[in-house]
């Protein structure tokens, strides 16, 4: 463990963690994590979407019992901060997903572990201690018997639930990685999936499809959501929701609940922004069905945005990788409780002493002119 470790001056916002993210990083990893896909209109869509809200401050309100407590899918959790799932955190840092499970205990923040993680989902359940839930992220397998042994030992290191990821079949390079020539290194391959042989490559036959016939053999289907709503004790919510069709189906598959996200910009290039759609999805669901949402998110306001507009809590993506980069565990701590105590200021301005508080009639649409 690196115990050199300090928060960098100059961090007063967890936004800061971004802007001095290219001192932290190596150019190459910094374009990777950063960029988004395509020409980058989603992830611009992303942070311009927030830039359309504005927040009305309330006045002489008694906001001296506040706090952010919340019930998520039966679990208590202390505030709406979720650490997204993020693949190969060893890009950031040598602990990799060690630091960000230190930090998530710290902190009382739900962790939820990509199945890409640079160290097994095990050693990071034994990091991350119990003072707050752990969730699963989980990529379906071409084999099935792949996909039950990551359940199984998911289970048995005590995750209490899975995100099944549902966006990711198709991801087009990042032009700025591709730019900064960018490859993976090798000790930050995913060590969940050692055990597992690649699919052996098959040529396609003449005029197949690359995409159609290829890179969507595996993709998976309803049939296969149905499989693994059977195949697992854990609830299981749905990541990468943007149309309010898929969200109704999915809530009557028994999904546990859905997080709308467009992977932060890096799989549709084209997709709308999450927070634009994550009216019609609360709408489509009804007020009480579990919502999460990311892409974007970069200060307690835009959470606080989020939560205006139907999201009982919100995912942190890139943030964790910068703050990971700048200071380990300790950064990544640091900026979550900055996140935190973010929300409580804009909260505490807006007149809302809970989360309930927080609704629609908290914002006004920015006019038109004014939007970033
Ligand atoms: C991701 N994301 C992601 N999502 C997922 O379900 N499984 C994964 O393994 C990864 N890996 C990953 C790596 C990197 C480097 C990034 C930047 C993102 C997507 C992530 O969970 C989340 O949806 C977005 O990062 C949210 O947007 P912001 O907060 O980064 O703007």
């Amino acid at each position: 463990m690196h115990s050199q470790a300090r928060i960098p001056n100059g961090i007063h916002n967890a936004i800061d963690y971004e802007r001095l993210a290219p001192q932290a990083m190596d150019a190459g990893r910094h374009a990777y994590v950063a960029g988004g896909c395509g020409w980058d209109a989603t992830l611009a869509a992303n942070r311009a979407a927030f830039g359309r809200w504005s927040i009305v401050p309330r006045l002489l309100r008694d906001v001296r019992g506040g706090h952010t407590r919340l019930m998520l899918g039966g679990q208590q959790l202390a505030h709406p901060f979720l650490l997204a799932p993020v693949a190969h955190q060893r890009l950031a840092h040598p602990d990799a997903e060690i630091a960000t499970a230190r930090a998530a205990e710290a902190t009382a923040t739900c962790l939820v572990a990509s199945t890409l993680s640079s160290v097994p989902l095990e050693a990071i359940a034994q990091a991350g201690g119990s003072a707050a839930p752990r969730w699963f992220q989980l990529y379906l397998q071409p084999e099935r018997a792949h996909t039950l042994a990551l359940l199984a030992r998911a289970e048995g290191a005590g995750y209490q639930a899975i995100v099944l990821t549902l966006d990711a079949s198709i991801q087009l390079p990042s032009r700025s990685a591709l730019a900064a020539g960018f490859a993976m290194p090798a000790d930050c391959t995913p060590a969940n999936l050692a055990g597992f042989p690649p699919a052996p490559a098959s040529a396609l036959p003449p005029g197949a499809s690359r995409i159609f016939q290829g890179a969507m053999r595996h993709a998976p289907t309803w049939d296969d959501l149905a499989w693994l709503l059977a195949a697992t004790r854990l609830p299981v919510w749905v990541k990468g929701v943007l149309s309010p069709q898929d969200a109704r189906q999915l809530q009557g598959a028994g999904v546990a609940g859905i997080v709308v996200s467009n992977h932060g910009g890096r799989s549709l290039d084209g997709a709308p922004a999450s927070l634009a759609q994550l009216p019609a999805v609360r709408a489509a669901v009804g007020s009480s069905y579990p919502l999460l949402l990311d892409g974007g998110i970069r200060s307690g306001q835009d959470a606080f945005k989020a939560l205006a507009l139907g999201a009982d809590a919100v995912l942190i993506g890139r943030l964790q990788m910068y703050a990971l980069a700048a200071a380990g565990a300790l950064g990544v701590a640091h900026m979550l409780t900055l996140l935190v105590e973010e929300l409580h200021a804009c909260m505490a301005q807006a007149g809302c002493a809970a989360l309930a508080d927080i609704t629609p009639g908290a914002l006004l649409p920015c006019p038109p002119a004014a939007a970033a």
